[in-house]
């Protein structure tokens, strides 16, 4: 790999998780139902009938899990807070054990001398608050926000990184469009409900932090973003990759950035989004960061007859897929962050998560040597190296995922981890990815002097 050498010397270095996807002891502490709780019991729903009961048991053994953190000698952790614990019943009464978690956590990681960013919501949503209609209700929002300003009072003094909403078009999108994410609804009108309340819900909660927070809070919102290429050079695939562009990229970007919704998509979903009078301005409350998240490149073909926005992403022939089955392409990386910068000018950006799924193998001697996920972290850097060097404000990286954990509705089986996870015996090992990240923050450290 080449020299990391247009990453300014304090770049950021972290690795990131998610609450659902690791703590587990779910009835711990007076832990609420969230709605993946539930939607991990729908038979189906989530491979092999895996829930997120136990997971990574991080609840119990994070000073253990801190010790993997400083072995990585990573700069910062991202990790999210469960508003279930924090807020059992959704809105009002905050829970002093739920918190007391959270706290102690952030203690330990600053005496580590490692940099928390907390995120205040990663699609764990009390089953209450779903029971009252969940995010295609306005109410929701306000109570994201409420929420927020509970955990920024009680972490605020300490922790100054904040993301408020995990992948707006997940929660949306994947959670009440397509249904294969909790909630597991499939109503194009609720869908688009759900994004102006996620969106709304991302400016209150901005403006929470920052009305509680007493050491002076960078807030961002956490995007995952994907580049958009035409199967063919037939227009209606180019028109496809409009429409893809649209429903991933800008639908979110534009109204963030002041722009309101691209009237492309509104005229795609036939459908207005429930916009009231300050929303647009609350939506695009300015943000101190921009979180990109990336994964894949879609490529798309026309699809009159599928679901909004009429795009149906298509293998690329010979491509490199993870277990994921993503496409591996480092530069689409390069042009999404590019891209960002050029169109909406972020003052700065987070990769807050980057990573890949890949069928390791436990070695006789214990060891996993996951080349391809070693081969995937190096090409990946190196685009974000070309893409600082052409003017992106990229200020640091976080790999996902620092452990195995329950990735959704794909269950245990898909493995992100730089540490490996057996879940019989909740043993962690190093896998040769975590070894070579290590190496590489080392030696840009040393590089830098
Ligand atoms: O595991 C997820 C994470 O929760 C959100 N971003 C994508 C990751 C991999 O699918």
């Amino acid at each position: 790999m080449h020299h990391l050498s247009h990453l300014s010397s304090d770049f950021v270095w972290g690795a990131a998780t998610a609450a659902f996807q690791i703590e587990g002891a779910v009835d711990a502490d007076g832990r609420s139902p969230s709605i993946w709780d539930t939607f991990g019991r729908v038979p189906g729903a989530i491979a092999n009938g895996d829930t997120g009961d136990v997971a990574c048991d991080h609840y119990h053994r994070w000073p253990e899990d801190i010790g993997l953190l400083r072995e990585l000698g990573v700069d910062a952790y991202r990790f999210s807070v469960a508003w279930p614990r924090v807020i059992p019943t959704g809105t009002g009464a905050v829970n002093p054990k739920g918190l007391a978690f959270y706290d102690r956590l952030v203690d330990e990681l600053l005496d580590a001398g490692i940099r928390p960013f907390v995120t205040m919501y990663h699609w764990d949503l009390p089953q209450v608050l779903q029971d009252k209609g969940g995010w295609p209700v306005r109410d929701t929002a306000e109570a994201l926000a409420d929420y927020a300003a509970a955990v920024a009072g009680a972490l605020g003094d300490r922790v100054t990184d904040w993301c408020t909403v995990n992948e707006p078009l997940c929660v949306a999108w994947i959670g009440h469009l397509d249904g294969t994410m909790a909630p597991g609804i499939r109503d194009l009108r609720l869908a688009v409900d759900a994004s102006h309340h996620v969106l709304l819900g991302h400016g209150l909660a901005t403006q929470a932090i920052r009305a509680n927070a007493s050491a002076a809070p960078n807030v961002g919102v956490v995007l995952n973003l994907s580049p958009a290429d035409p199967a063919t050079d037939d227009p209606a695939d180019a028109a496809a990759a409009v429409r893809s562009d649209g429903h991933t990229n800008r639908w979110w970007l534009d109204p963030l950035y002041g722009r309101g919704y691209p009237q492309d998509m509104v005229d795609v979903y036939g459908y207005e989004p429930p916009v009231r009078a300050g929303d647009l301005e609350t939506i695009a409350t300015p943000t101190d960061f921009l979180g990109v998240n990336y994964y894949f490149r879609a490529v798309v073909t026309d699809d009159p007859a599928g679901p909004a926005p009429f795009a149906r992403q298509v293998e690329v022939p010979g491509a490199r897929q993870t277990a994921m089955g993503w496409e591996v392409s480092a530069s689409g990386l390069e042009r999404t962050l590019t891209r960002v910068t050029r169109d909406y000018g972020p003052g700065r950006i987070y990769v807050t998560e980057q990573g890949s799924a890949w069928p390791d193998v436990v070695e006789p001697d214990g060891s996993i040597q996951d080349k391809e996920r070693v081969d995937y972290l190096e090409q990946h850097l190196e685009a974000i190296n070309a893409a600082v060097a052409e003017g992106v404000p990229l200020a640091g990286y976080f790999v996902w995922s620092l452990l195995d954990n329950l990735e959704w509705a794909y269950g245990y089986d898909k493995r992100f981890g730089l540490v490996h996870v057996d879940y019989a015996t909740q043993q962690r090992t190093m896998k040769a990815s975590g070894r070579r990240y290590a190496e590489i923050v080392r030696d840009f450290r040393a590089s830098r002097g």
